[in-house]
């Protein structure tokens, strides 16, 4: 027997509830909880027969089957990110803000894919099948031979995939427009989401194909819908970019046949996206390259070196608690970098506003950026631009020392390759390493504030934000070090 069950069931995380309520216990979100319907059989199935289950033989790690060789689209950088192309049978989720261009990435990909010769099914539940051919025509990809359906309901769609050739790829755009037949709760709503999504991996689990969901972002950038539906699926992406620039990003944040720290940059153009192969060049293109305050910064993203610019602005503060403002950084990293210098080398920002800023919008997650990081920050407090011509990396310990950090030779390696005469990095480490650049290396923080100060104008002239006018001294902050006058010279 059935019965009519109502609960209230938060649509961030899933968690149920039998009231009513303005917070979710489980996930601490705020007015997400929604009324919805579900019906349950009020014995367990399993009860109810009174079967007790079979058993299943058991395998060894070593298998002899091979499997499916990975589908290969042809777009590098999304190869790359799904771990060297497709893995048949499994199941990836992309996120990202509307609009920022999941379904022509989509469009493109099923076109790839398709043309050599796999068959791949786009199945859109928000556009439709004329508008998402006008996006193809626009892209010049509608002789490409995909088959595409407007459908909304998981039932119909996983009908309409059993019938006919095997299928290798399938595209849902969006998940949280699909609904089954199963639950009785509105369309969009958690319960849905999850149960389609149910449908949609046991289908790609039984059948091999790959199926690709595309799930919305809610404003604090999480995937909509339950995060039930990241650990239902193999891989997690999301696809970034902010409104100013025309390039975008799709970073692995979970992948079960891969890594997860590679990024695959992109370039939004009038045909589409187009891959960046050197997204370094991208980064540097419109530099400010003399003004203080900037420093290159060489990174790494995944397996590929990355080198940008890191901006920062240090003003004083008429503010009783200075602002700290990072865009594209860690600002719990930030305030770290400001407490060793403050304590270990003498510099004081206590008295100043912060900005930082990762330039062409990229996300920095390393903490070899802190050595970058510093350096900006004390170009930009002292005046003293840092050479045009150098790059810096490595980590800063809370000592104030300066630590090694992996990957030096790639990191140099591009440097060199785009031109940059020197590095400033931690010592040591660089064993058999052929650096085409000249190498200078920093001990700890204090010596690389003591080199950039050695070049600050002697006597900078600076506007005083309370007086007006021009006071002629040194920026206050960094009067009171010991290395301030009788070390420059
Ligand atoms: P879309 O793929 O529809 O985004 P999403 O599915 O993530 O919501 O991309 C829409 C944006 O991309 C839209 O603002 C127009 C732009 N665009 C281009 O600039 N060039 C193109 O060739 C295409 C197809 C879209
Ligand atoms: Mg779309």
């Amino acid at each position: 027997m059935a019965k009519r069950d109502t609960s209230f069931i938060c649509q961030s995380c899933g968690a149920a509830y039998t009231r009513w309520q303005g917070k979710c216990e489980a996930c601490g979100a705020w007015n997400t909880l929604a009324e919805e319907v579900a019906v349950v059989a009020s014995v367990p199935a399993a009860q109810r027969s009174g079967r007790k289950g079979r058993s299943v033989a058991l395998e060894t790690l070593q298998g002899t089957a091979t499997p499916a060789p990975r589908m290969v689209c042809g777009i590098g950088e999304l190869d790359r990110v799904a771990g060297g192309g497709f893995v048949p049978g499994s199941v990836l989720l992309i996120g990202g803000d509307p609009g920022i261009g999941k379904s022509t990435l989509l469009v493109q990909a099923s076109a790839a894919l398709a043309a050599s010769g796999q068959r791949v099914i786009y199945v859109s539940g928000e556009e439709a099948v004329d508008q998402v051919r006008l996006r193809a025509q626009r892209l010049g990809l509608e002789q490409a031979p995909v088959s595409l359906a407007a459908e909304t309901n998981a039932e119909n769609i996983i009908a309409t995939l059993s019938g006919g050739p095997p299928v290798h790829m399938v595209v849902i755009d969006s998940i949280q427009t699909m609904w089954s037949d199963s639950v009785e709760s509105a369309p969009g709503t958690v319960t849905q989401v999850r149960t389609s999504a149910q449908l949609l991996v046991r289908y790609a689990k039984q059948t091999g194909a790959c199926v690709i969901l595309v799930g919305h972002v809610t404003k604090d950038g999480q995937i909509a819908g339950p995060r039930v539906v990241e650990h239902m699926v193999d891989a997690v992406f999301s696809f970034e970019g902010d409104g100013g620039h025309q390039f975008r990003i799709l970073r692995a944040q979970k992948n079960r046949f891969g890594p997860t720290d590679e990024i695959g940059v992109f370039e939004m153009t009038g045909r589409g996206l187009s891959e960046v192969a050197n997204p370094s060049e991208l980064f540097l293109s419109n530099r400010d390259a003399g003004a203080p305050g900037t420093a290159v910064f060489a990174g790494m993203e995944g397996t590929r070196p990355v080198l940008v610019e890191i901006q920062a602005l240090v003003a004083p503060s008429s503010l009783g608690t200075p602002r700290r403002a990072v865009v594209g950084w860690d600002p719990n990293r930030l305030s770290m970098v400001l407490a060793v210098l403050d304590a270990r080398c003498g510099v004081r920002l206590g008295g100043h506003d912060v900005y930082l800023n990762v330039a062409g919008g990229l996300r920095i997650g390393e903490p070899a950026a802190d050595l970058a990081v510093a350096a900006a920050l004390v170009s930009s407090l002292t005046g003293a631009p840092l050479p045009a011509d150098a790059v810096y990396f490595g980590e800063a310990s809370l000592t104030g020392a300066v630590r090694q950090v992996a990957q030096a030779a790639a990191r140099l390696k591009e440097a060199a390759k785009l031109g940059f005469a020197r590095a400033v990095l931690p010592s040591g480490g660089l064993d058999g390493v052929d650096a085409q650049v000249s190498l200078q290396s920093v001990g700890s923080l204090a010596e690389l504030v003591a080199a950039i100060a050695a070049c600050a104008p002697r006597r900078p002239a600076m506007r005083d934000s309370r007086g007006g006018g021009e006071r002629e001294q040194r920026p206050r902050a960094v009067e009171h070090t010991e290395w301030a006058d009788d070390e420059a010279g």
